[in-house]
């Protein structure tokens, strides 16, 4: 049973990957699934209003998780019988660990069970097939279909692995309306904004064209 209150025991593994924030951990005994622990700041935060907000509301320390979390979970909610193709990597909640807490997240794996590249490294390397830009497209589809707000979606937080038997793109990270006033999330057209202006970075750093009027991706 992956969801039991047991603390899990993480201290003797290694990571898999590490992002700029939080360390991400195989699930023991569950292979379909992975961990993402925030790692401790080790320099004190240098804005002095960002410190005052974290000493008189302590809980302000669980609110990027907690924005993603819900981010997910309207989209599954939206999604309906299309969940399968939901552009992001599935939320399943929080789990305490002996390296702090976690958030337990689908595991986007290629086919020789190695974490799934990202689309940066994919344009450097191969480029994009015909196929895997029509993947990439149904992507970003989605993501529009589905009003994702993004914050931080960029080629290296998007993965092409493996769904079940689908080869898909999926956003493992980037996402959930962060403003106190959440704009984005109440207002299409801002978001659709907010989403073609993260389209064209990423066209710009990965030689991709981004056609804002199609909201498709060309190959350059
Ligand atoms: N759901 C996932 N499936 C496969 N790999 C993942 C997944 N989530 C994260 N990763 C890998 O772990 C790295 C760090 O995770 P990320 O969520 O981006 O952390 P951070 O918030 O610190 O940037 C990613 O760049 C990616 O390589
Ligand atoms: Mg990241």
């Amino acid at each position: 049973m992956p969801f039991a209150v047991q603390l899990l025991r993480l201290s003797d593994q290694e990571p898999l990957a590490k992002g700029g924030h939080r360390n991400v951990y195989a699930y023991p005994d569950q292979p379909a699934l992975l961990i993402k622990v925030t790692r401790p700041r080790t320099r004190r935060n240098r804005s002095f209003s960002k410190r005052l907000v974290r000493r008189i509301l302590p809980d302000t320390a669980f609110r990027n998780a907690l924005k993603e979390i819900e981010c997910e979970m309207k989209a599954a909610l939206k999604s309906g019988e299309e969940i399968a193709q939901l552009p992001l990597a599935r939320s399943f909640g929080v789990v305490q660990t002996d390296v702090g807490p976690g958030v337990v997240v689908e595991r986007i794996q290629s086919s020789d069970g190695q974490l799934a590249n990202h689309l940066l490294s994919m344009c450097r390397q191969q480029g994009l097939s015909d196929q895997m830009l029509g993947d990439l497209n149904r992507f970003v589809e989605k993501l529009f279909e589905l009003q994702i707000v993004g914050r931080d979606i960029h080629a290296e937080n998007i993965v092409y692995g493996l769904r079940g038997q689908t080869r898909m793109f999926l956003l493992i990270d980037g996402y959930g309306e962060r403003n106190l006033v959440p704009l984005r999330s109440l207002s299409r057209r801002l978001n659709d904004r907010s989403l073609n202006k993260q389209m064209q970075q990423i066209a710009d750093r990965t030689r991709l064209v981004w056609d804002k009027a199609r909201r498709v991706f060309n190959l350059g």
